[in-house]
């Protein structure tokens, strides 16, 4: 079985995670791991934040040169950002408490967290409900990619649209059939768009958001190739696959939608326009004519490219705040406090979107093809494929 926890404040000492269920015998590489730290802390539109952290991931646990042990696998990832904050957010009681937050901000878990969990200093909120803690899953998603990879499977994300401007239905490329410069451009692109005319629209609206003091939202598309056709179940409501992908995506703090393969355009088609027809030939085995499905029937992968788009709100912190109240005294307020922040996050929001699908593909993995060994498992993989050719 596999299951993960991540823990940390956004201003505490640091972010970590542990793993369980990756087997035995699985080569990683921590510069791989610190690689999708760094592809989360780009993009164009990020705020101060950014320049202050150097993500990089320390394992506590799980690993011995070079490879997994098939224990607990601990991951620590500091905050230098603490240094400025450990009065503010010490363990201990202090001399003299730091201010109290109390004016909640419209789109955070300020009002929500703040009643919910009782707290008087909406600080207590902002810390953990901070989606600095994203770090921690992209390092999760790095070990379960790495998993992935040793089977051929890989991830990929691009930008498809930034505040309203990015690709039409008719121009959007077809990425699960993209070759290698297509996402050489992408990962060039500080929008994460491999259109260069597209990355200086969106860069224009994320400019335009910066001067009025506003924010900009987004629709990301996420893939992962090579996943072979059993992963997931139609036997019970949680085991669809197409459920829990939906569910690793929407996780992602300010994701607003998701939509798998054709997702929301399908429902306007006749069925003979959207189902996608079934082939097989020696050579390339079961297939699809088409992917409107995004690699998922019946709750199981289908051997086609797994593809999903996400949307992603305009980020909540605005430099000219909107209205708010102030949830310790009920009093309404013409402006809540501006924290530091980021304009635009819908590139690395892609980068989290490729770490959650690897999760939920590893644990849809793990579960179907079993065992505590890389090797005991590739034997169960190798012996499934065979019982697929006809
Ligand atoms: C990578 C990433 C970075 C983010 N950075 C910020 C930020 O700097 N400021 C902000 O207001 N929201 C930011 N957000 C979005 C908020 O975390 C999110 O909107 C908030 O926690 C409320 O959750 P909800 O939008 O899912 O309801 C970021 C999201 C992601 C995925």
């Amino acid at each position: 079985m596999f299951r993960f926890l991540t823990a940390g404040e956004s201003h505490g000492p640091a972010l970590s995670a542990i793993i369980e269920g990756i087997p035995a015998g699985l080569p990683i590489s921590r510069a791989a791991i610190d690689e999708q730290l760094r592809r989360r802390q780009g993009g164009y539109g990020r705020g101060g934040r950014m320049k202050i952290e150097r993500d990089a991931a320390d394992p506590l646990s799980g690993l011995r040169h070079g490879h997994t042990l098939g224990s607990p696998i601990t991951l620590r990832i500091e905050n230098k950002d603490w240094a400025n904050w450990r009065e503010r957010m010490s363990a201990d009681p202090v001399a003299e408490p730091p201010e109290t937050v109390t004016r909640v901000r419209p789109g955070h878990a300020d009002l929500t967290g703040a009643l919910k969990y009782g707290h008087a200093d909406v600080r207590e909120v902002i810390e953990r409900a901070s989606s600095r803690e994203t770090a921690a899953r992209v390092a999760v998603g790095a070990i379960c990619r790495q998993f992935l990879a040793a089977f051929g499977v890989t991830l990929r994300s691009h930008v498809l649209a930034v505040g309203g401007v990015g690709y039409s239905a008719d121009s959007r490329p077809n990425a699960a059939h993209a070759d290698a410069a297509f996402w050489e451009h992408v990962e060039a692109s500080e929008l994460r768009c491999a259109d260069e005319t597209l990355t200086q629209a969106m860069i224009q609206r994320i400019l335009e958001g910066k001067r009025d003091g506003d924010t900009r939202g987004g629709v990301f598309e996420v893939l992962a190739l090579g996943v072979p056709l059993g992963l997931g179940s139609y036997s019970q409501w949680d085991r669809r696959l197409s459920g829990r992908v939906a569910q690793a995506l929407m996780s992602i703090p300010s994701a607003k939608g998701v939509e798998i393969g054709g997702g929301f355009a399908l429902a306007a088609l006749p069925g003979s326009a959207v189902h996608d027809v079934v082939r097989y030939d020696p050579a390339r085995g079961w297939h699809h004519l088409t992917n409107r499905a995004g690699g998922i029937e019946g709750g199981i992968s289908n051997g086609e490219p797994i593809t999903a788009t996400v949307a992603v709100k305009p980020i909540p912190t605005l430099a000219h705040p909107l209205p708010a109240a102030d949830v310790v005294t009920g009093e309404n307020v013409e402006t809540t406090r501006y924290e530091r922040s980021d304009v635009c996050v819908v590139p690395a929001a892609g980068v989290v979107g490729e770490a959650m699908l690897a999760i939920a593909l590893a644990d849809a993995w793990i579960e179907k093809f079993g065992g505590d060994s890389l090797a005991e498992m590739r034997r169960n993989y190798d012996g499934y494929l065979a019982t697929l050719a006809r």
